[in-house]
């Protein structure tokens, strides 16, 4: 179990994060984004409490391949897995969402090698405290440890680093694809160096005909629009913007050349949005571009992976190669130039 401090400087990270997150980053960076052209917003601000019960949504979806595969490949290798994790760990999930995914590694460890501690990391803080809750009553022996923190903010995660015992961390449902190149490798970075002795489990998407990537950002019930459009929803709900919702509309592509999915919101005329006392112009067909989702090859990733300081360990990919869970370890005292 942890210490009283250390768990009071859990607290009190989540709770300055929290603030951080909630009261605004949003409007700040809303604004910078709509000031900018292109115009853009991250993606992390899909995830408030409507935003992520969207996403579980989609995770259901038929044409939304990656949730399903990657959880098929969690569990046909589940003994495997927990075997490169290791006993009595520390795991610690990055953008943790529902929290779906680690049950299945948990129901796989035998109970004298069970995980001591599990630590979701996630922004969006209400839906991490009801997956929490329910994860602490299905596994009463785990001591979970919710942090309500964006996990790219080096400040909010001083307490993990400095944690004892061997942490293995797991970042699935390839949330990594959401990052830049150098976003990534800075990542990598610094998961490399928290995680040192221990190793990261990571769940990234796979390059693939462009149809199957098409549908899956596209589908036939309009849920990812409604995600994508939700961004607009919470400006106007949080912000006071008069975002007009008839007046955007969603769209995703392929980006072969950048290697990506592009989510966009169109505007479909010519219009004025107000938000937060300042006026924006959008011609028609202008757009704000809300995400990118790179895909990689498996081999280009480990690329990656061993750039970052880390050492590729086994890979798993379902049969039809849409998706990869790579085990990768993390040596101690690597030097890796900054
Ligand atoms: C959570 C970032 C992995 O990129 O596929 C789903 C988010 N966007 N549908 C993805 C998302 C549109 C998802 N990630």
């Amino acid at each position: 179990m942890l210490g009283t401090s250390e768990r009071q400087a859990l607290l009190n990270a989540g709770r300055e994060s929290i603030q951080a997150v909630h009261k605004s980053d949003y409007g700040h960076d809303l604004l910078l984004g709509l000031s900018r052209l292109p115009r853009s917003v991250a993606p992390k601000y899909f995830y408030d409490s409507t935003g992520s019960a969207l996403f579980d949504r989609i995770c259901e979806l038929p044409e939304y391949y990656p949730a399903r595969t990657e959880f098929n490949i969690l569990r046909s290798n589940a003994s495997q897995i927990v075997e490169q994790m290791g006993a009595h760990v520390n795991i610690i999930e990055f953008g943790a969402g529902s929290l779906a995914k680690i049950r299945v590694l948990l129901d796989a460890f035998s109970p004298d090698m069970a995980p001591d501690r599990f630590i979701p990391i996630d922004i969006s803080v209400q839906h991490l405290e009801d997956s929490a809750q329910s994860l602490r009553r299905a596994y009463p022996c785990l001591e979970v440890l919710p942090i309500p923190a964006d996990y790219m903010k080096s400040e909010q995660l001083a307490y993990v680093e400095e944690m004892r015992g061997r942490k293995v961390g797991f970042f699935p449902g390839s949330s990594i694809g959401n990052f830049t190149p150098h976003e990534t490798v800075a990542f990598l970075r610094r998961a490399q160096k928290m995680l040192a002795g221990g190793g990261l489990l990571v769940g990234v998407d796979l390059i693939k005909d462009g149809q199957i990537l098409h549908h899956a950002y596209n589908d036939s019930a309009g849920i990812t629009a409604a995600f994508n459009l939700n961004l607009l929803v919470r400006a106007n709900a949080e912000l006071g913007a008069d975002f007009d919702l008839g007046r955007f509309e969603h769209r995703a592509f392929y980006n072969e050349p950048m290697q990506r999915m592009e989510m966009h919101l169109v505007s479909l005329r010519r219009q004025t949005v107000r938000v937060a006392g300042h006026d924006f112009r959008f011609d028609e067909g202008e757009t704000i571009h809300t995400e990118n989702s790179y895909k990689f090859t498996v081999e280009g990733f480990q690329d990656i992976a061993t750039a970052a300081g880390f050492r590729p360990g086994p890979v798993w990919v379902d049969d039809a190669c849409l998706f990869s869970v790579h085990w990768l370890e993390s040596p101690h005292n690597t030097l890796v130039p900054r």
